[in-house]
């Protein structure tokens, strides 16, 4: 199977990408090279996306079994790839995002029939636009497009709603015994998911003759209470949590930055239903417990000084939040 992945060296691209190679798959992979992440045996293809007729000589060569698009965001990105593959793969995927889905959601388990619709986060409408976009070149061209949606899923990243994700700070302030924030009462029920456990789903989608016009999501199944995710991840970095429970809409409303991530996502329970993912790929299931898979992220942090920034800018946003909440109590 000959594949080409844009992107392929990120979070969670970098898990799929090394068990593609582990797989047999002949596997191109397309970026800047500035990730500094080394994938053994893929072949490079460095280029931006973002300049397509410098990429069209040489993506012009290939023919492909399948093109992965890891980072399109917009309808317009879409449009660019329709144009780069059209009658040159036999596969285009596309990732998506299951911030997508209906906000607040009328029911709490998520299955892909869920409508999609977001009115309070760009990020999650433009990747509204690009399914549409895609399911209109199914229909009316046959452009052999799959989605795929992933929730919050993490290996290099530290995925919590409040702080920065590619950076040690919560962590930083979890060992100083410095107060973290938890959104509403901690009680309300999500789902994160390994890289490693999202790629034994993903692969499974490659080349899958009956995947094409189709989209799925692909996470775990657990389902924790964000008071047990902020615990695990004091846990593993050997620490007690001290959390401040705020109210989401306090929160976006001093800091408004939030509204996407928290009204438009992380705010209400969200349950996925992974039967359609388990039909297709039937050896998928999820096996890395989050308190397992954080203890590995932070040794991977750890392991490298340059990869335990602390954000200052981090920092004082969550002291402002809590002292602006504390002295309105
Ligand atoms: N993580 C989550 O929880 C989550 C949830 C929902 C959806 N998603 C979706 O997942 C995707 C992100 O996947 P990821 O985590 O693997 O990616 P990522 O961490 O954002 O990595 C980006 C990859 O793209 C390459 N790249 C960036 N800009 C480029 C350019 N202009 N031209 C060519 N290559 C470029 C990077 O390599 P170089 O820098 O070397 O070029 C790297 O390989 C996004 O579409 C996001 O919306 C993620």
């Amino acid at each position: 199977m000959k594949v080409l992945f844009i992107g392929g060296t990120g979070n969670i691209s970098t898990s799929v990408s090394k068990l593609c190679i582990e797989r047999g798959i002949d596997l191109y992979l397309l970026n800047r090279g500035k990730s500094g992440v080394k994938i053994a045996r893929a072949r490079t293809i460095t280029g931006d996306i973002q300049q397509p007729k410098e990429l069209a000589g040489t993506l012009g060569k290939h023919q492909w079994d399948v093109v992965v698009n890891w980072i399109a965001f917009t309808s317009n990105d879409i449009e660019r790839d329709i144009g780069l593959f059209f009658g040159k793969t036999r596969q285009y995927i596309f990732i998506s995002s299951a911030s997508a889905y209906q906000k607040p959601p009328s029911h709490p388990i998520i299955t892909e029939s869920t409508p999609l619709k977001n009115p309070f986060w760009e990020y999650s409408r433009n990747k509204i636009a690009c399914e549409e976009k895609l399911n209109q070149a199914y229909r009316q061209k046959d452009f052999p497009m799959t989605i795929v949606r992933p929730s919050l899923t993490y290996d290099t990243v530290i995925p919590v709603a409040i702080s920065g994700w590619k950076e040690y700070t919560i962590v930083d302030r979890l060992k100083k015994g410095k107060k973290i924030i938890v959104h509403g009462d901690g009680t309300s029920l999500w789902t994160i998911t390994h890289a490693k456990d999202f790629a034994r789903g993903f692969v499974g989608l490659l080349d899958h003759q009956q995947a094409i016009g189709q989209a799925f999501h692909i996470t775990s199944d657990e389902v924790l209470t964000w008071n047990q995710i902020y615990q695990a991840v004091a846990e593993a970095a050997g620490v007690e949590a001290k959390m401040v429970h705020i109210a989401s809409d306090f929160i976006c409303q001093v800091e408004p930055s939030f509204t996407g991530t928290l009204l438009g996502d992380k705010s209400y329970s969200a349950i996925f239903d992974n039967s359609k993912i388990k039909k297709f790929v039937p050896d998928f299931v999820a096996t890395i417990p989050f308190k397992t898979g954080i203890k590995q992220t932070l040794g991977w942090f750890e392991t490298d000084a340059s990869r335990m920034t602390i954000n200052q800018v981090t920092n004082r946003m969550m002291n402002r939040i809590i002292k602006i909440y504390e002295t309105s109590n």
